[in-house]
């Protein structure tokens, strides 16, 4: 098992902070002081044989991992959950009588933070309300992101009775000094037993998510962990480079600096990840995920219906995606709507009866044509700009500026460009979103806020 040393041409291009394109434009670009009246005007376009999709944001955690970068926060008394709980079911019936006929819903995904947070009974009742009131389309996928360190039974349990058919646990690191160093301590069995019982009760199929990039890790240590992962066998495993930003997460301060390890040695972490997961029969799929051959990701990248959205690889073909919790993203056909991230904000909306969002973003025809090319690119590896343009109604030129920056990178062996045809060689995956950016018009203004391409 060979594993390929970041080439010296690539270095420039693995230190750029770019986005992870999870949309296209991304959340930077949303504007503050959306109407709800503009929300309820875009939901109300839906059509009744579109389906349409649900996400949950759970902001609560049992602990604070030091490299968490997603919206959260520790909770110590269940009060606060549970308040949280009504109002989220009040947010439902929002947003489901607000949005007219459709043609049900074929995905609800629970992310946060951590969705076990809530009373097993609370997550069961609230599975049960969206069911009703988004009317569950049969054999449609309902996935919960759960954190491992607090999975109860009981909870276990309750996604069996709610229908939970996809499970995502973090896993990160299974090596000790890691986790003691990112307050994230965390033994194997637990996982493994995790993951026996959620079979056991019916939950068809498994996520982990690991991490590279973290302090204390080594090729060595991210191959161990990576061995012991696919030894359980889950679906699929989403490999992720840790995102150091600590002047937006003011928490990964906690962090010592001097211990994450410098572009090539996060390059070959990665590398040491890959390859294991390859062996064991993994599918690489898009930037960071693997997947076995018979899971619905495979087939989706097979088939090339792979789609790219907020909560990263999807097969999830829905053009709607209702938003609920507090900074959930929601996307019409109009454009994108995020809710108020400050909890308490969030709840007095909807408890005064207001969809509760905050910034929106209406997309252009431009916006549409570029989000296509940069999520082609970012599923497929290849995109035929010049068809993207001619299928949008534009002339096959519309972005031949953008098409020359890739054809720049050419150089460097990121892509190649033949025509308007802009294909990622496999060895350059990593660094797929350098060459997305080159299609992104509003990158200038954003790129010192994200994070490192690799
Ligand atoms: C919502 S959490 C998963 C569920 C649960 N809270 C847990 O940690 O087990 C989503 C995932 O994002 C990834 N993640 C969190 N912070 C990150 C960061 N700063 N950089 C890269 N990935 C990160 C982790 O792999 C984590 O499992
Ligand atoms: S990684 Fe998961 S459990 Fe840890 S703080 Fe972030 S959301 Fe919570």
């Amino acid at each position: 098992m060979s594993s390929r040393a970041l080439p010296a041409a690539w270095r420039t291009h693995a230190e750029r902070t770019l986005p992870r394109y999870t949309s296209y434009p991304t959340a930077v670009a949303f504007k503050t002081a959306a109407g709800e009246a503009e929300a309820r005007a875009w939901l109300g376009a839906t059509r009744a044989d579109q389906t349409i999709s649900a996400y949950v944001h759970v902001p609560f955690c049992k602990r604070l991992c030091w490299y968490c970068g997603c919206h959260t926060s520790v909770f110590h008394e269940y009060d606060r959950v549970q308040a949280f709980f009504q109002t989220l079911m009040l947010e439902v019936d929002l947003w489901a009588d607000a949005i007219g006929p459709h043609a049900g819903a074929a995905h609800l995904h629970f992310g946060g933070g951590s969705p076990n947070a809530l009373a097993p009974d609370d997550f069961l009742v609230l599975v049960r309300h969206m069911a009703d009131r988004f009317a569950l389309r049969p054999g449609a996928e309902v996935a919960a992101e759960l954190d491992p360190g607090m999975l109860t039974e009981a909870f276990i349990d309750a996604c069996g009775e709610a229908g939970v058919t996809r499970v995502s646990l973090g896993v990160q690191t299974f090596d000790p000094e890691v986790q003691a160093k990112v307050n994230r301590i965390q033994p194997f069995d637990m996982v493994a037993a995790a993951n026996d019982r959620l079979r056991k009760t019916g939950v068809s199929a498994i996520n982990f998510d690991l991490m590279y990039g973290l302090p204390g890790q080594t090729p060595e240590n991210v191959a161990a962990t990576t061995s012991a992962a696919v030894g359980l066998r889950p679906d699929r495993v989403a490999v992720f480079g840790y995102a150091h930003v600590p002047w937006m997460k003011k928490h990964q301060v906690m962090i010592k600096e001097g211990e994450l390890a410098d572009g090539d040695g996060r390059w070959a972490q990665a590398e040491a990840a890959d390859s294991i997961l390859r062996a064991a029969g993994y599918l690489r799929i898009g930037l960071d995920h693997y997947a076995l051959p018979g899971d619905l990701l495979a087939l989706a990248a097979a088939s090339g219906t792979l789609r790219r959205n907020f909560q990263g690889y999807t097969d999830d073909p829905a053009p709607v995606l209702v938003p609920v919790g507090p900074s959930s993203i929601g996307r019409f056909a109009a454009g994108f709507v995020q809710n108020a991230a400050a909890t308490d904000v969030w709840s007095r909306a909807v408890e005064a009866g207001r969809l509760p969002v905050a910034r929106s973003l209406r997309v252009s025809a431009e916006d549409e044509l570029r989000a296509a090319v940069i999520e082609r690119l970012m599923c497929d590896l290849t995109v035929d700009v010049g068809a993207e343009c001619l299928s949008r109604g534009f002339e096959p030129t519309a972005l031949d500026d953008a098409v020359a920056a890739a054809a720049a990178l050419q150089v460097d062996g990121l892509c190649r460009v033949e025509g308007r045809t802009v294909t990622i060689p496999a060895e350059a995956f990593r660094l797929m979103r350098v060459v997305a950016a080159c299609f992104d018009a509003g990158l200038l203004a954003a790129e010192r806020r994200h994070a490192r391409a690799v």
